[in-house]
């Protein structure tokens, strides 16, 4: 079993906050006390009134009375499981973060799947992007990769994060539908917000569907950037892409799967970890020189943009193996709390404003959903050595002997580091602009890289495609609505628009775009230029 108990320092670390209670331990009361009886409360007579004084009944009820805790605000519904990361092909030079150069080490994982808009209790086959969010705990801190399984999002600038998940959650006055976008709301933001032309292409197509978890790609979204020992900078694009193939279901599998089994997906994970048949991926990376930035048709700062692969290939440097699942799923999947800021020295951000805001949206929610020390959650932990000057908070469990929190001090304790040293260093962007709400130029253009999805597509995934527009606008109560999704297919694609509108006698179809049955000029720009970038 690969690296399951030997070489794991996750695995040990966690052993060590991991109870095992088995059936010889007598049952206690919370502070100790045994107990000789659990199952009637004690009472004045056998059909008198119980009394205040049963501690144990009391302890026992009201513990059960704060069991739950918040559900994540998004990505409520998810299934984790530990595992490995090893490297086969070093970004020598291109940065100092030793996971992403040294060949020698095994770095412990961790992957919770997700789907978007359901609550917890919703099913696993809905048709919703799903989350895959990666975390390696390396020697150098804790990097989270908090990515989909899609790789562009339906908007591009956090600010707008709020708006879009208010739209695509159930309708506030009748909590319809539990995890779809099949409804008013959402059809109305995304015919308002040509930015989500392309996402939205992705969502109606059977990548929203898949087959298995261990059976998706997983994207990183944003571009990063990798530091190296001068400190130059290269962008960086994430891709984890599945041993075992990408692979969906069809619809009537979906529907039917999530009446027989909703927990179809996280039960074919625990199985198949069970069973010994380890998930695995391949981590690959896009890498765009720093001179290249501004040489592509779209922005690198653009979540709603994807750079081809005709452009940048993707070249897969190290493989993630997942091999162990949780003993506790509420500690271990349920208070889990990845972070987009969380990077390692070697590393860091682009302008990205959709990563702005999450780098911020992350820590600030998990506060409120499991507290301000949730870093010293177990599954939270890095491996590496930590020491830092917090103090206090709810819940806080470890007494810290240091007697200086507060830095510099007569003792240097906790001194920082340089970064010969590994101390974190951010990249020393110019930046030297006017500060107004704005967006750069080529933020303006939504439909090229959609038309690029779907002329890649075969027939068979076209259908299906025309199906799921009908099926999730046959949700929609207002035509108006059914209108302006209409409208929105039509620049993708006309015939897709024209096929779509069939099942909606009052709706009308416009002309075809000037661009119709034309290569676009996106499409013509990617062809003779093969790989130019690399
Ligand atoms: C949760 C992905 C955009 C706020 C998640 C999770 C994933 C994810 C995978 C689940 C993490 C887990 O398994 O615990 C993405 C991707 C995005 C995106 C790929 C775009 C590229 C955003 C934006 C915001 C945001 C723009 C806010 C401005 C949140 C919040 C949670 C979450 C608040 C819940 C976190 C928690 O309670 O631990 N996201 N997200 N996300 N996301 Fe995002």
């Amino acid at each position: 079993a690969v690296n399951a108990v030997a070489g794991d320092a996750k695995k040990r670390q966690m052993d060590e906050f991991t109870k095992h209670e088995n059936e010889k331990t007598p049952l206690t009361s919370y502070f100790g006390a045994k107990i000789a009886e659990t199952d009637i409360a004690l009472r004045a007579g056998a059909r008198g009134p119980t009394v205040l004084e049963d501690f144990h009944n009391r302890e026992k009820i009201s513990h059960f009375d704060h069991e739950r805790i918040p559900e994540r605000v998004v990505h409520a519904r998810g299934a984790g499981a530990f595992g490995e990361f090893k490297l086969h092909t070093p970004l020598t030079g291109l940065t100092t973060a030793k996971i992403l150069t040294d060949t020698s080490r095994v770095t412990p994982a961790y992957v919770r799947f997700s789907t978007v808009n359901g609550s917890r209790g919703s099913a696993d086959s809905v048709r919703d992007p799903r989350g895959f969010a990666a975390r390696l705990y390396t020697d150098e801190g804790n990097w989270d990769i908090v990515g989909n399984n899609i790789p562009v999002f339906f908007i591009q600038d956090a600010i707008k994060f709020v708006d879009l998940v208010h739209a695509v959650k159930p309708e506030p006055h009748n909590e319809i539908p539990q995890a779809q976008t099949a409804h008013d709301n959402a059809w109305d933001f995304m015919g308002l917000h040509p930015q989500t032309t392309h996402m939205q292409q992705w969502v109606m197509s059977d990548r929203a569907i898949p087959r298995s978890f261990r059976m998706m790609q997983g994207f990183g979204v944003h571009t990063f950037r990798l530091l190296n020992e001068e400190g130059k900078s290269t962008f960086v694009k994430y891709h984890w892409t599945p041993h075992l193939g990408t692979h969906s279901l069809v619809w009537d599998e979906a529907l039917k799967l999530a009446g027989q089994d909703p927990d179809f997906h996280r039960r074919d994970l625990w199985d198949a970890i069970e069973a010994g048949a380890y998930p695995k991926w391949e981590l690959g990376v896009q890498i765009v020189k720093e001179e290249d930035e501004h040489k592509f048709d779209f922005d690198l700062l653009d979540a709603t943009k994807l750079i081809p692969e005709d452009l940048v290939p993707v070249q897969n440097i190290g493989t993630l193996t997942l091999n162990r699942n949780p003993v506790d799923y509420f500690t271990e999947v349920e208070q889990v709390a990845f972070c987009t800021q969380h990077i390692v020295p070697g590393m860091d951000f682009s302008s990205d404003p959709l990563l702005a805001g999450r780098n911020f949206s992350y820590f600030d929610t998990q506060i409120s959903r499991i507290g301000v020390n949730f870093s010293d959650i177990p599954v939270n932990r890095p491996v590496c050595p930590f020491a830092t000057n917090a103090r206090d908070g709810a819940m806080n469990h470890t007494s810290k002997a240091n007697r200086t929190p507060y830095h510099p001090n007569r003792f240097d304790a906790l001194p920082t580091t340089t970064p010969a040293q590994g101390g974190f260093k951010s990249y020393p962007e110019v930046v030297a602009d006017i500060k107004e709400r704005i967006h750069g130029p080529k933020f303006n253009e939504f439909v090229s890289q959609a038309q690029l999805f779907y002329n890649s597509m075969s027939a068979p995934e076209k259908k299906n495609m025309i199906s799921a527009y009908q099926f999730e606008l046959s949700k929609c109560y207002e035509i108006g609505v059914q209108q302006t999704a209409i409208d929105r297919i039509n620049l993708v694609d006309h015939d897709l628009a024209l096929q779509v509108a069939t099942a909606f006698p009052s709706v009308k179809v416009g002309p075809a775009q000037p661009n119709h049955g034309k290569k676009s000029a996106f499409l013509s720009q990617v062809e003779g230029k093969n790989q130019v970038f690399t």
